[in-house]
């Protein structure tokens, strides 16, 4: 039978498609912008290890296991006038080192999960970062009670210092995954859930809700940034006070605040039925929008914070984010633009 090679030019193309996602990967910046296996902080590392450990005992187990039965599988296979091999039941030895084997590997992969579960979930160090996180319908709410902040999907936290995040939710069952912080947590209406681990990298770390929640479940992302300490308390100390005014026409903003707080009919809608802002109050059911200006994205992580993000997002919220809480408004492009510089305002 006559083997048909495939033409030069087809391996070649066939090797260009499978590279591909690695050249999109290289070019992304961080390639492992969700990866377990790259920790960047104490518990992290812990999970990490632990990870590491039990992979290599699954690799110990698997190459005898495989070794045994390839060896018995060529040295008893069926030959012509070979005798039946000699059967092994009863044999004792055997029977004792089948069953002490795997328990001992039991016993070196409890100890240390049980030892890593305690320290992963233990108390905070006195002086903690406390933050509550708040899982809502589509999107991250976080409560930092000792600073006097309150903010939407982008958690700030100070380099070098424990946090402990104290985990719950408003609606239904949600899980807050940032992978290189730390392991997932659910978020649970009515029960509260811990995280504590101390960050030890700069950067912006990407993360999930890893319980399915819903119809914009995919679209509940969070982000992690983490920052050298003294940059966290001056994001704090900001954050805690009022908004700092932008350059943007001071007209349009007010023309902005204006359709902030007007109700419109029918439906009633109107953006402070939901949503807080400092010095104009409003309701609790959305992101607090005081310092929404200084965040780097919207609706939770799905959309860049910027002018054209921000439109798209009054225009039409459930063509963004299917299910949104947040109606779609009929809003003149006027309107939306006044919105957008008073909300860009907001730093
Ligand atoms: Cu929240 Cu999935």
């Amino acid at each position: 039978m006559a083997h048909r090679r495939l033409p030069a030019a087809v391996s070649w193309a066939s090797l260009a498609i499978l590279a591909a996602p690695l050249l999109v990967v290289a070019c992304s910046g961080d390639p492992y912008p969700q990866s377990t296996l790259h920790p960047t902080s104490d518990t992290g590392t812990s999970i990490d290890v632990l990870y590491r450990q039990i992979f290599w005992w699954a690799v110990v187990v698997f190459v005898v296991v495989q070794s045994l039965l390839i060896y018995t599988l060529i040295r008893y296979r069926n030959r012509p006038g070979a005798a039946e091999p000699k059967p092994i039941h009863g044999n004792t030895l055997v029977e004792i080192t089948w069953t002490l084997a795997p328990a001992v590997i039991i016993v070196f992969i409890a100890v240390p999960t049980i030892q890593t579960i305690f320290k992963v979930a233990g108390d905070p160090p006195p002086g903690a970062v406390q933050v509550e996180v708040i899982g809502h319908q589509w999107w991250w709410e976080y409560r930092y009670p000792e600073l006097g902040v309150v903010t939407a999907n982008e958690l700030h936290l100070p380099q070098g210092r424990p946090v402990a995040l104290a985990i719950t939710s408003a609606d239904v069952i949600h899980s807050f995954w940032a992978p290189k912080l730390s392991g997932k947590r659910d978020a649970q209406p009515g029960r509260q859930t811990r995280l504590v681990f101390t960050p030890d990298s700069v950067g912006t770390y990407l993360g999930q809700c890893a319980e399915f929640c819903g119809e914009s479940h995919a679209n509940m992302r969070l982000r992690v940034i983490v920052e050298p300490a003294a940059e966290f308390d001056a994001w704090a100390a900001r954050q805690a006070g009022p908004p700092v005014p932008t350059d943007s026409t001071q007209a349009l903003i007010v023309a902005g605040e204006e359709a902030y707080k007007r109700i419109r009919q029918p439906g009633n809608h109107s953006c402070i039925a939901c949503h807080t802002m400092a010095g104009v109050s409003g309701g609790v059911l959305g992101p607090n929008l005081s310092h929404v200006g200084s965040r780097t994205t919207i609706a939770s992580g799905i959309l860049a914070n910027d002018s054209a993000g921000l439109a798209r997002w009054l225009k039409n919220a459930p063509g963004e984010k299917p299910g949104s809480l947040m109606p779609k408004i009929a809003l003149t492009d006027d309107e939306v633009a006044a919105l957008v510089a008073y909300l860009r305002g907001k730093q």
